[in-house]
């Protein structure tokens, strides 16, 4: 099935299943804004979980905090926010729809790559396992036809880019021919500069109201609380403050579901440092984050690092982690070395000594800072994206059947356990509450009477429940139960007493935190 239908299919799924739903969708929806439903919510919190306690609790010396959204407006001035967070815009002057420039010609980029990947793809196909495809790179003229237009337009754009020059954002989209999608015409407006912050105000109009943002990025609100942080907490640099937090950026290009909203959420960790040493820690930063990646399981060739062509105002090192979307790589994470950007700013617009007297150098110094910052909407995706299988099954009187399954890591799935009466009489829904009961303190336990067990399985399947407890006549006898794997779709007999300890062992977040060490 083409990628594209895989990811219709698995936006359906996320609305079908109470995972994400549209925000006002009774008044037709706002664009880029999602609410979570009771699935999304388990799996939401429990990504955060697991971002949480690998942040705080597996490193002694980075600890949590909670800033509030609003902030004074000049930390935004600060930050460079004001002037200069801004995306690049053209507009179709038929279609009237507005576009991110860099974006288009990302687009086009990415064709140029899909007809070289296709090309490998046909000669794969026709050459079997004789098939070397570092040669064939290296001499189809078709494909370094197009990997030469790649590397120019590549090469032409990031200059523009580092340039910040708008004119030539234009100039490429007009020699590439690049069309708008709804109109299929090139009749463009020149490219200029938008910013994505949200305004509003506080206070009533006649005491003089303040001009307030939405925070685009939680890591201000860190940055403004590292002398609380460290002088309350008596940290030593290295040390590292963490935050979960809504973030808000009036994106124009807001496509592809939750990939890119106008309210999510952020995990961002600003570890500050010794100036000088910033590099080093990137790089062990950059290691340990790829490292938490990989070991939800779905793949290390999935994952790869993209470095920034053009490096942000405050960074002199960046990185994203990519993951291999069903519409290709994209950014889940960005690793930042923020130098002392963010703290001398502060210090220079408050007038406050923001320093750090360091015994062992025996000197104060603004630290540097290196920055962890992950969506968490993004990261749903694509552990939504990773766990989303279609399988055909051999069905016992041979003919052909299909399962949806969320193949999510047992400790995030939204609901570890479903127990089922075999039938709605005899005692046995007692006995499966009775089971609940004794659960439901340890797992996110769900009772399930409602048709056939084979369809219960299915919902179950479709959710990702890890396992499925049966309860029939047999458990009144000799108090088992039929447990069943949702990966393997194996059943087997066991003591309700034994329940617990098996089930525990797999959703524990334990398995996947030993992975990180
Ligand atoms: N403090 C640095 C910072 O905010 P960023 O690369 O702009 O860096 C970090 O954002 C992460 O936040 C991204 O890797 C992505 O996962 C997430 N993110 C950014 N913009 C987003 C949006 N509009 N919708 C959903 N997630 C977004």
């Amino acid at each position: 099935m083409a990628q594209e239908d895989i990811f219709k299919k698995l936006v359906a799924h996320c609305k079908e299943y109470g995972f994400v739903f549209q925000s006002s969708e009774i008044y037709d929806g706002l664009g880029a804004v999602y609410d979570y439903g009771q699935n999304g919510v388990e799996l939401k919190n429990n990504i955060k979980k697991y971002w949480w306690d690998s942040m705080v609790m597996l490193h002694e010396n980075v600890v949590g905090l909670d800033s509030a959204i609003f902030m004074h407006p000049t930390i935004w001035k600060a930050s460079g926010h004001v002037d200069a967070f801004n995306d690049p815009l053209i507009d179709n002057k038929d279609s009237k729809k507005r576009y991110r420039a860099d974006v288009l010609i990302e687009d086009q980029l990415a064709k140029f790559e899909e007809k070289m990947n296709k090309e490998v793809a046909k000669a794969k196909k026709r050459f079997g396992d004789a098939f070397d495809e570092t040669q064939f790179r290296e001499t189809n003229p078709r494909v370094l036809a197009n990997q030469q237009k790649w590397n120019d337009l590549h090469a032409r754009f990031s200059k523009a880019l580092n340039d910040n020059d708008l004119a030539e954002l234009k100039q490429i989209i007009v020699d590439q021919e690049i069309a708008c999608p709804i109109s299929g015409t090139r009749n463009w407006t020149d490219v200029r500069q938008f910013n994505l912050m949200f305004g509003t105000e506080m206070g009533s109009t006649s005491d003089g109201a303040l001009k307030v943002y939405l925070r685009p990025e939680t890591a201000q609100g860190i940055f403004v609380n590292y002398l609380n942080v460290q002088k309350t907490g008596r940290m030593k640099i290295p040390f590292g403050i963490a935050q979960i937090g809504k973030a808000f950026r009036n994106e124009i290009v807001a496509r592809q579901f939750i990939f890119r909203m106008r309210e999510f959420e952020q995990m961002e960790m600003q570890f500050f440092v010794r100036p000088g040493s910033e590099l080093d820690w990137f790089d062990q930063w950059k290691e340990t984050r790829m490292k938490w990646h990989r070991a939800l399981g779905f793949g290390d060739d999935n994952y790869r690092f993209h470095v920034h062509e053009k490096l942000a105002h405050y960074a002199n090192a960046a990185v994203d982690v990519e993951y291999k979307f069903p519409f290709g790589f994209k950014e889940v994470e960005g690793i930042h070395s923020r130098t002392d950007f963010d703290l001398s700013q502060h210090q220079e617009f408050s007038g406050k000594k923001i320093q750090y007297y360091d015994p062992e150098l025996g000197k104060s110094y603004v630290p540097y800072v290196v920055e962890t910052s992950i969506g968490v909407d993004r990261m749903f995706l694509q552990i939504m994206a990773a766990s989303y299988n279609e399988e055909e099954l051999e069905a016992a009187n041979g003919k052909k059947d299909t399962r949806v399954v969320l193949r999510l890591p047992a400790a995030l799935a939204p609901i570890k356990l479903a127990v089922m009466p075999l039938v709605k009489k005899d005692g046995l829904p007692e006995k499966a509450r009775e089971i609940i009961d004794d659960l439901k303190f340890d797992f996110k336990c769900q009772y399930d009477e409602k048709d056939s067990i084979g369809k219960r399985y299915r919902r179950q399947d479709a959710v990702g429940t890890p396992f499925c407890v049966t309860v029939d006549h047999q458990t009144l006898e000799d108090a088992t139960v039929t447990i069943r794997y949702r990966d393997t779709m194996k059943q087997e007999r066991v003591a309700i007493a034994d329940l617990k300890g098996m089930i525990a062992n797999e959703v524990s977040f334990k398995a996947l935190f030993a992975k990180l060490n």
